[in-house]
This record gives structure tokens, C-alpha cells and sequence, in this order.
């Protein structure tokens, strides 16, 4: 049999420089796990552009569609700006999530002790929080038509349309429920049923999913501008919560802080279950291509690795290897290992992204 497959687009910015590391600990698991990978490496984003002139070539989209699993670094960056909007980086990024129907975005927002001091928010808001925001991500106003950019007389229109239909709503909410059962069985659905009609729709699909086919778990609905000033308020209230593809979006951000950086959130976009029980997936971390630190060594691979774990869980039925991985980033920590995002105020000397790298290999060589 085969050894699965792992499609790698490191992208832009720090996306090559975080996936580095993240293909050492691969190799990793081949060579002290015997868990191998058959890899592969292509382009996406500005560095698709750059060589194809469009920023996810048809043929990276089929082998994306072909192997089990890929994962993503970042897209973007100031160089590609003022590119016509149809060839963006980040259009390259939409088309993956689109193409595969990644419709659930699973961000993890999880606080490790040993960063408790590192929130901008107080130590006892934060130390031990594990939340699971579900992000729709294949639909709502990033896909909704009519959009575009029009004259009406004599100014211009931008047009975006928040669109959901049951279905969509209803296969979101339903994963959403399946993870709160993995954990504390407690679901907060957010949206703005106040002011959107797609809002209204949204907390009644979710509702009745609930009751024909989740009662046991508990469910609460939140308006979204409300859930995120309780993200900070008070966030070890929530355990899951599911959300559209832009609020999502916007909340997720809001969480990484509560970890201490953007550099530590991991995420996994699936779709649904192909016939061996196995989704379509793509693994990415929440954070972007920083271009005001690329090239300097300085980015946190660790949401990037975090992702990989949540590969060996999702894809790969590693879960115990996931755990071991997770462990040793949680032992690095620990051990006060840190890379610039992650410098308290009492100082200290950051960790380069490779130095990151390795004492992660060696505290994965300290587990066996
Ligand atoms: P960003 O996430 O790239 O950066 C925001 C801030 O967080 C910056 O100060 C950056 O230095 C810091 N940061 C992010 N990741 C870090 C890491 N791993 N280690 C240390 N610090 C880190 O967001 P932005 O600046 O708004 O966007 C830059 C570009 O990235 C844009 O083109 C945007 O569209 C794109 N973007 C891509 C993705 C993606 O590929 N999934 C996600 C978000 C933004
Ligand atoms: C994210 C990013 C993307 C989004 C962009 C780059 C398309 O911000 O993954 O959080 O808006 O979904
Ligand atoms: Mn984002």
C-alpha cells in the first residue's frame, strides 16, 4: 500500500519559512515513527502568480483534490497589492477552500500555561482556556453574488452579498455539534439575527439541527458584536463556537490574542467524509504572511506545526502522534523557548523560526 499524501504550498512571506520546519518534523516522523508521508511541494499565492501569472495553476488544484491531506503556509504580500483582483494571492487560497468545499474551518484557540503571561488580556481571563471556534468558510459574503465594484451615476458601488442556504448552515452547525460532543458538549452559535435576514435563518437552522439531532448538547445563541466582546471578557465561558466565513474570520483573530500570538493558532478546513470515512483537507495557520517580518527570522512556525498536528489527527488517524507533537510544543514553552511574537514584557532573547524548529525535534526525540 501506498504511504499517504501531502500536498505542501508553503505560499508567501514567512509561509516558506514556517513550513521549513514543519517538513523537518515530517521527516521526523518518517525516519523515528516509521510514519511516512509521500510529499509534495508546489506553488500558491503571489509565488503561483509570479511563475503561472495566476495564483493557484489547474493543475495544483487537481493534485489538491487527489491527495489526503495538504497544508498551507500564507498567502499575500504589499509586491502583489495592486494585482487585478481575480489574480490575488489570497484568490488562489479561496478557490482551494471552494474547489475542495472545505466547508468547516476548525480554530483552536488554546491557552498553554506557560504563555498565560503572555495574553494582552490577565493571566486568570485566559491560563487554561481551550476553545474550538467552527468557521463556515465556503459560502456567506465571500462567495454571495451579486458582488462586484459598479458606477451609479457618477460614483462607484462595491456590492458584496451575505448569502446561506439551509443546507450549507445545517452541514456546519452539524460539525460544530459532532465536536462539542468530543469535548464539553456546549455549542454557541453567533451571529447577527438581529439585522441579517441570512442571521434569522442561521440561528433557526442551527436550532432545529439541535433538537432533531444534537439535544444532548447544550446550545446558546450569541449575537456576533456581543461574542466578541465576551471573547475578551470573559472567554472560558464558551467551549465551541460556530459562526459564518466572516465573522468567523474576524473572531479568530480576536482569539489568537487570547494565546498570546497569531503565531500559535493552528487550523483545519475540512469537507465532508469521502467513502473510507476520510474529509478533504487542508491544514493552515490562521495568521497571514507578515511581510513586515519576512526574511528575518523571526516567525513563530508554531501554528504551522500545531497544523500539522491537527493533520496527523484529522487526516491520518495519528491522534496519539498528534498528542506527542502537541506535548513537545507544550514542553518547549515550558522550557521558556520563545520567538520574538512571543517576548514578555520581562524581556529575554528570542528564538530564531529554525531554532524554534529544532528544540521542537529535540524535545520530539526526548518523548520516544
Ligand atoms: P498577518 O497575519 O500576516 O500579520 C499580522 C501581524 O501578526 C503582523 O505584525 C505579523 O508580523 C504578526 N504575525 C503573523 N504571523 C506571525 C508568526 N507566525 N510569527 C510572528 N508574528 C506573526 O496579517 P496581515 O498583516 O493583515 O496580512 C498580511 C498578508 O497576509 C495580506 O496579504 C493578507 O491578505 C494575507 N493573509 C493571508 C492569510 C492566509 O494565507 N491564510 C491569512 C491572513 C492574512
Ligand atoms: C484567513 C485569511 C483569509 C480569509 C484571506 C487571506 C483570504 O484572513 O484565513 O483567516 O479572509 O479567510
Ligand atoms: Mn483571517
Amino acid at each position: 500500500m501506498s504511504n499517504p499524501s501531502i500536498l505542501i504550498l508553503p505560499g508567501d512571506g514567512i509561509g516558506p519559512e514556517v513550513m521549513a520546519q514543519v517538513t523537518r518534523i515530517i521527516d521526523w516522523f518518517g525516519d523515528k515513527r516509521d510514519l511516512k508521508f509521500d510529499v509534495e511541494t508546489d506553488l500558491v499565492g503571489g509565488a503561483a502568480y509570479d511563475k503561472h501569472g495566476v495564483p493557484l495553476s489547474d493543475e495544483t488544484m487537481a493534485r489538491a483534490m487527489e491527495v489526503d491531506a495538504v497544508l498551507l503556509g500564507a498567502v499575500g504580500g504589499p509586491k502583489y497589492d495592486n494585482l487585478d483582483f481575480s489574480v490575488k494571492p489570497e484568490r488562489g487560497l479561496l478557490r482551494l477552500r471552494k474547489e475542495m468545499d472545505l466547508f468547516s474551518n476548525l480554530r483552536p484557540a488554546q491557552c498553554f500555561d506557560a504563555l498565560a503571561d503572555f495574553s494582552s488580556l490577565k493571566k486568570d481571563i485566559v491560563s487554561g482556556l481551550d476553545i474550538m471556534i467552527v468557521r463556515e468558510l465556503t459560502s456567506g459574503v465571500y462567495f454571495g453574488e451579486p458582488r462586484g465594484i459598479h458606477k451609479e451615476g457618477n460614483e462607484r458601488v462595491g456590492v458584496n452579498t451575505q448569502r446561506y442556504t439551509e443546507s450549507e448552515i445545517a452541514r456546519v452547525a452539524r460539525s460544530a455539534f459532532e465536536l462539542a460532543r468530543k469535548r464539553s458538549n456546549k455549542v454557541c452559535s453567533m451571529e447577527k439575527a438581529n439585522v441579517m435576514e441570512s442571521g434569522i435563518l442561521w440561528r433557526d437552522v442551527v436550532q432545529e439541527i439541535h433538537d432533531a439531532e444534537y439535544p444532548d448538547v447544550e446550545l446558546s445563541h450569541m449575537y456576533a458584536d456581543n461574542g466578541a466582546m465576551q471573547l475578551v471578557r470573559a472567554p472560558k465561558q464558551f467551549d465551541v463556537i460556530v459562526t459564518d466565513n466572516l465573522f468567523g474570520d474576524v473572531l479568530s483573530d480576536c482569539a489568537a490574542m487570547l494565546t498570546g500570538s497569531l503565531g500559535m493558532l493552528p487550523s483545519a478546513s475540512l469537507g465532508l467524509p469521502n467513502a473510507e470515512g476520510r474529509p478533504k483537507a487542508l491544514y493552515e495557520p490562521v495568521h497571514g504572511s507578515a511581510p513586515d517580518i519576512t526574511g528575518q527570522g523571526k516567525a513563530n512556525p508554531i501554528a504551522c506545526i500545531l497544523s500539522f498536528a491537527m493533520a496527523l489527527r484529522y487526516s491520518f488517524d495519528e491522534g496519539e502522534e498528534a498528542t506527542r507533537l502537541e506535548k513537545a510544543v507544550e514542553k518547549v514553552l515550558a522550557d521558556g523557548v520563545r520567538t520574538a511574537d512571543l517576548m514578555g514584557p520581562d524581556g529575554g532573547t528570542p528564538v530564531s523560526t529554525t531554532e524554534m524548529g529544532d528544540v521542537i525535534l529535540a524535545a520530539l526525540d526526548a518523548s520516544l
